[in-house]
């Protein structure tokens, strides 16, 4: 498949970026954020996130995840992980490769469940489209009873994307002594930022709601105009519950 990165734009936000697609012998332009019409076509998310934008978010996680639960002497076998924001799995599948084999998707875009069955067959047990801060009862339940012992959340949070609010209550469903694991742009955990992370990880950090064991800064990808986008990922232990207010 062939992609083009469009001559630079200066100024673009990270949410307004596109790239050029040759699908059925005709070019398109993709706006990035719009997973809709990534997931649509088979290949072309990894395609333009992994190959071409040199995206390494999964994989970051999946190895700061495996030295932690090899310090705290846990087995990845024994993960049963709720994936915020799932995509069609490709987080998922890197840490299927340090032995995790218990996934449960979610994530708000129908488009994405569907080609997680189709890219990634049997990798989720289940997955959950919609909202968890309004999800129906019987959803709901179904994450209650999977008793989560960890979550992870890769290069989901915030622009329009997750807010801090599904964020907690994705939260809520990991039981206490679950691993989380998560990146987020590195700009949303500085004081004051408005997408309301940096206090909320810094409040989470700070009471207890949330034990950091290691944070890294990181490329998640290149911009198309070639600038590295920085992240941090972030690995920890829920110890409580954390509220908004
Ligand atoms: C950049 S993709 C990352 C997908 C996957 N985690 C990965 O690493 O490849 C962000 C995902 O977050 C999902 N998302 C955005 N807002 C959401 C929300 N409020 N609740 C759940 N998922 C959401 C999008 O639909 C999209 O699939």
């Amino acid at each position: 498949m062939r992609v083009a990165i469009p001559e630079p734009e200066s100024d673009l936000s990270q949410d307004e970026e596109s790239i050029l697609v040759e699908v059925d012998d005709e070019w398109k332009e993709v706006r990035l954020h719009d997973y809709a019409e990534l997931y649509a076509t088979p290949g072309l998310y990894e395609r333009v996130v992994y190959d071409a934008l040199r995206c390494q978010s999964p994989t970051v996680v999946a190895e700061l995840l495996d030295a932690e639960l090899a310090r705290a002497d846990d087995a990845a076998e024994d993960l049963r992980v709720l994936d915020l924001g799932a995509g069609n799995g490709c987080a998922a599948e890197a840490l299927s490769e340090i032995g995790v084999n218990e996934f449960v998707g979610v994530d708000i875009c129908r488009e994405a469940a569907f080609a997680a069955g189709r890219d990634r067959a049997g990798l989720y047990s289940h997955y959950v489209v919609g909202d968890v801060t309004d999800l129906q009862d019987s959803d709901a339940d179904k994450l209650r009873a999977r008793d989560f012992n960890c979550m992870v959340c890769v290069a989901a949070l915030g622009f329009s994307d997750i807010p801090p609010a599904v964020f907690l209550e994705a939260y809520d469903y990991v039981q206490d002594g679950g691993w989380v694991a998560f990146t987020i742009k590195s700009d949303f955990l500085v004081a004051g930022d408005g997408s309301g992370f940096s206090g909320l990880v810094r409040t989470m950090i700070g009471t207890g709601a949330l034990e950091l064991k290691v944070e890294k800064k990181f490329t998640h990808r290149i911009s198309t105009d070639g600038s590295a986008l920085p992240y941090v990922a972030l690995v920890g232990r829920k110890r409580s519950s954390h509220s908004l207010d």
